[in-house]
């Protein structure tokens, strides 16, 4: 059970349970496998905090194979009511706190939901497919972070076989649910997955990360909070070439691997600020390099990783997956999605943002 086995042909599935499926990535993949996979019915399973948002799956609300389940993935009742009922053959577990500053203020919500919710699922997934006999065709996959690596200094890349060193509560939380899912695999044997990616960038992604917090700010004149003095390095991919890395994971990743996803496109955080100025004052016609005078450097995040990187050979090489975009083409059109969606972003950033964004940014310049 320790050598990762490749499947014997790609795999379908009948019915697959994603959850965290109205949140960022879980809206593009859901969205995705829907065109893609045309014989899978999905269940979205979502707790809707404030990250989840069922207008990032509008466009697809209507469609046959599509159903959404309100709820929460540590309601084990809830799971064994759904696995009862869909018979699902598959898992693509997104669900998560997956906000670094948030885990900082309220670390328990990040270990209750991260670490909890993953046991509680996998539990009611191993007893669900042993009762139903089919452990060894059914695959859990859980998506994971390149923060469970820790910090890189200036040079090198994360690997699958880079020791684990999470240095927040955040990834601390998702290294502990990576350990969880691969204990189920060796102690249970059960078909397990993992991928571990770098920073996602795209549309409808929440406006308290980097990237929408810093266009809607440009757009709306404010202030650009730059944590410390900008020097932190973050490796950005498309969304939607992570999107396509994990339908190619699902249905050809090797059962008990790991695979890390990246673009091998590293920012420091002032130089992609002053990229997305560039971009957003040429669509709004403003002389070039007007909004610079907003940035301001305000007080670091506590423990700030320095740098993330990934080696993304062992996907490429084993399944074949590479970036399909330019960080050009990608972020052109990120820019383009959130000055044509202002309204997605009013609505998203009504009610509790304003609160929060007030106090996480006060006495911070
Ligand atoms: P997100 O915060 O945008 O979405 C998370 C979703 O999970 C939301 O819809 C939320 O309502 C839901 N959720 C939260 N707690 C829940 C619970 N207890 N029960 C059910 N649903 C719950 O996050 P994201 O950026 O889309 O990230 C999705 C996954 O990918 C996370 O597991 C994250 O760790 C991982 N990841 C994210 C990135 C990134 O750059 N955003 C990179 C690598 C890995
Ligand atoms: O690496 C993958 C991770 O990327 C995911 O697992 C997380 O879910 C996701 O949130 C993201 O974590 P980061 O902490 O890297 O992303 P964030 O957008 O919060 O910050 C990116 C960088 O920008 C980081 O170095 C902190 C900095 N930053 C962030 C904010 C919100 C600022 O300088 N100012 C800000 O206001």
């Amino acid at each position: 059970m320790t050598e990762p086995q490749a499947p014997h042909s790609p795999r379908t599935f009948q019915s697959l349970l994603i959850t965290g499926g109205a949140g960022f990535i879980g809206s593009h993949v859901i969205r995705r496998l829907l065109r893609t996979q045309p014989q899978t019915r999905i269940v979205n399973l979502d707790a809707l905090t404030y990250a989840g948002n069922l207008a990032n799956l509008a466009d697809v609300e209507a469609h046959d194979h599509y159903t959404f389940v309100k709820g929460d993935i540590q309601d084990a009742d809830l799971l064994t009511a759904l696995f009862a009922e869909h018979a699902f053959d598959g898992v693509i577990h997104l669900a998560a706190e997956s906000h670094v500053d948030r885990s900082i203020t309220n670390p328990l919500a990040f270990l209750e939901t991260n670490i909890l919710g993953t046991a509680t699922l996998l539990n009611v997934a191993k007893q669900s497919w042993t009762e139903r006999g089919c452990m060894d065709e059914a695959l859990f996959y859980h998506v994971s972070t390149d923060e469970v690596y820790g910090s890189l200094g200036q040079e090198g890349l994360f690997s699958e076989t880079t020791p684990y060193d999470p240095r927040s509560p955040y990834s601390a939380s998702k290294a502990s649910s990576d350990h969880v899912v691969r204990a189920y695999h060796h102690t249970y044997g059960m078909p397990i997955v993992i991928s571990n990616c770098s920073n996602n960038y795209g549309s409808h992604q929440f406006p308290e990360k980097l990237i929408p917090l810093m266009i809607r700010n440009i757009v709306d004149e404010r202030p650009l909070p730059v944590y410390g003095e900008g020097i932190n390095v973050r490796d950005w991919l498309w969304v939607e070439d992570h999107a396509s890395a994990i339908e190619v994971i699902l249905t050809q990743g090797w059962v008990g691997d790991t695979y890390n996803i990246g673009g091998l496109n590293e920012w420091r955080n002032i130089d992609l600020v002053h990229k997305l100025i560039e971009l957003v004052d040429a669509r709004l016609n403003r002389p070039e390099g007007t909004s610079k005078a907003l940035i301001t450097f305000v007080k670091d995040r506590a423990g700030h990783d320095l740098r993330y990187a990934i080696d993304a050979s062992h996907l490429e090489e084993r399944l074949g997956w590479k970036p399909s975009v330019t960080f050009d083409e990608g972020l052109a059109n990120t820019v383009d999605w959130y000055l044509q969606n202002q309204a997605w972003m009013d609505e998203v950033t009504s009610g509790d943002y304003q609160q929060y964004y007030a106090q996480h940014y006060a006495n911070r310049g």
